[in-house]
């Protein structure tokens, strides 16, 4: 039996959290007269909660105080949490868990790799928890997508090497992540925007089990350069 490593971004791949990044970050930005827009907002998916409150500050020409700062990254996450704790399994977004269920039926090995320090509440809330072998989040990490360092560590203790490990990523800086660590990348969401993918699906619906099953024998294999 072949065992490859599958790792999941969590925010915009299991569940919609994207959404509530953007609410949260939206009011926090107009509360200091910053506006952005949906395409700038396509920058922060991915980004940790230092970098992305770093680009709306450059965005808007603001600059703060030390002080300041960590306040506002408070009020963001309080905010950003007021969502999170009304989540149920309701907001696993389509067919994830067939895929998970799928993964772990073929013995396959599986982790998440995300830049969110609220992970593993957001796993717990929607009954998901249990489903990792391993995970690693914005606490494990000391470089942001898209640095691979998320995903190797995945990789490590999933004791697969990462040219066996298949990255799920909505964000840009996920894609070029799983990329830099020679992981087959599957895009999930704009063909447009997530066109450094090797694969690109809508959602989870349109990823097959015959696919799955191909990925796992070694038929599919990356298709995009890598730098290296
Ligand atoms: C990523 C999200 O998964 O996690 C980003 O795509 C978010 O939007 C980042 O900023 C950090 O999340 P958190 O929950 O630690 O603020
Ligand atoms: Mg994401």
């Amino acid at each position: 039996m072949h065992k490859k490593g599958f790792i999941f971004d969590l925010d915009g791949v299991i569940v919609d959290t994207a959404k509530y990044h953007f609410l949260a970050w939206k009011k926090l930005a107009q509360s200091i007269g910053v506006d952005f827009s949906e395409a700038q907002n396509e920058q922060l998916k991915g980004v940790s909660r230092v970098r992305s409150l770093e680009k709306i500050l450059a965005w808007g020409n603001k600059t703060l105080s030390e002080d300041e700062f960590m306040k506002l990254m408070g009020l963001k996450n309080d905010d950003y949490l007021s969502y999170i704790n009304k989540m149920d399994a309701s907001e696993i977004l389509p067919d994830v868990s067939k895929t998970l269920d799928f993964l772990i039926e073929q013995k396959q090995a599986i982790a998440l790799g995300s830049a969110s320090k609220n992970a593993t509440p957001i796993l717990k809330k929607v009954h998901l928890f249990e489903k990792f072998e391993a995970i690693v989040d914005g606490n494990d990490v000391s470089k942001a997508k898209p640095d691979p360092e998320v995903f190797l560590i995945g990789a490590k203790l999933l004791n697969v090497k990462p040219e066996n490990c298949i990255v799920f990523e909505d964000s840009v800086a996920g894609i070029q992540a799983a990329n830099t660590a020679h992981m087959l990348s599957i895009g999930i969401g704009d063909k447009t925007v997530l066109h450094e993918a090797d694969f690109i699906v809508k959602d989870f619906t349109e990823i097959s089990s015959e696919f799955l099953l191909n990925i796992i024998s070694g038929n599919i294999e990356k298709t995009k350069q890598v730098n290296s």
